[in-house]
């Protein structure tokens, strides 16, 4: 089926063309005396802080944030501590500081609900600043929660495989791409397959000029299928 080869492609497409970034890193092992709880709390505040970073910014800007903001507060707990100035000075050059405060309001809630760091869906959603986006990188990448994540490029990547030409600015039809996603992704690894599709849309799925000859999933792509039946029809027009 369909699905199977889709996530099978992408995973090892991912597996050997992923990007080495910090927030990827797991520098904790196990047998350095921490629990799998507390490594996967550790990752979320990660991954929070550098999925809110890629908001609007690109990968390559947010790496040096990222490495900045973690060597200043490399925990949950010491985020929490800090003011809002000390959080917008670090924010500088990023934008949209908004983003920052929901990051510190966020880390107060957590830490003065006693520190557990919400690990689904349904209850990141309930932190400041939160939204489906965020919440589903979260538990699917941190706490492995199967869970769909779409952002722009998962929209054109998914528009392109099933060839969906509605307009993807319609609310109903991100609605659909977000159901579509939920059902495509891989059981055993929804964060990596959830990140092999936004990598696939930064690195070869683009919006224009898309490298349809080193897709993993060219195969299964409708897009490409009908691009190459039918000479009227370019892959960019998904
Ligand atoms: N863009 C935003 N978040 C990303 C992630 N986790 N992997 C790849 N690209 C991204």
């Amino acid at each position: 089926e369909d699905t199977y080869k889709i996530r099978a492609s992408l995973l090892e497409w991912y597996d050997k063309n992923q990007r080495d970034l910090p927030w990827r890193r797991r520098t904790t092992q196990s047998g350095n005396g921490k629990n799998v709880k507390e490594e996967e709390e550790e990752s979320a505040y990660g991954v929070w802080v550098s999925e809110v970073m890629l908001q609007q910014t690109r990968v390559q800007t947010v790496i040096d944030y990222y490495n900045r903001w973690m060597q200043k507060w490399p925990t949950l707990q010491h985020l929490a501590q800090a003011s809002l100035e000390e959080v917008n000075e670090m924010w500088a050059g990023l934008g949209y500081y908004r983003r920052a405060r929901f990051l510190l309001e966020g880390a107060k809630m957590i830490v003065s609900g006693g520190s557990e760091f919400p690990n689904t869906v349904s209850t990141l959603r309930k932190v400041p600043g939160i939204g489906d986006y965020t919440a589903g990188a979260i538990a699917s990448i941190a706490f492995k929660e199967v869970v769909p994540v779409v952002d722009g490029n998962v929209v054109r990547v998914l528009a392109r495989l099933k060839a969906i030409s509605a307009n993807p600015k319609d609310k109903i039809t991100v609605k659909n791409l977000w159901k579509l996603a939920a059902q495509l992704v891989d059981p055993s690894r929804p964060g990596d397959f959830n990140q092999s599709l936004m990598e696939l849309g930064a690195t070869l799925c683009t919006a224009l000029n898309p490298s349809c000859s080193s897709c993993p999933v060219s195969s299964q792509c409708r897009a490409f299928y009908n691009s190459k039946n039918d000479e009227s029809v370019k892959v960019t027009d998904y």
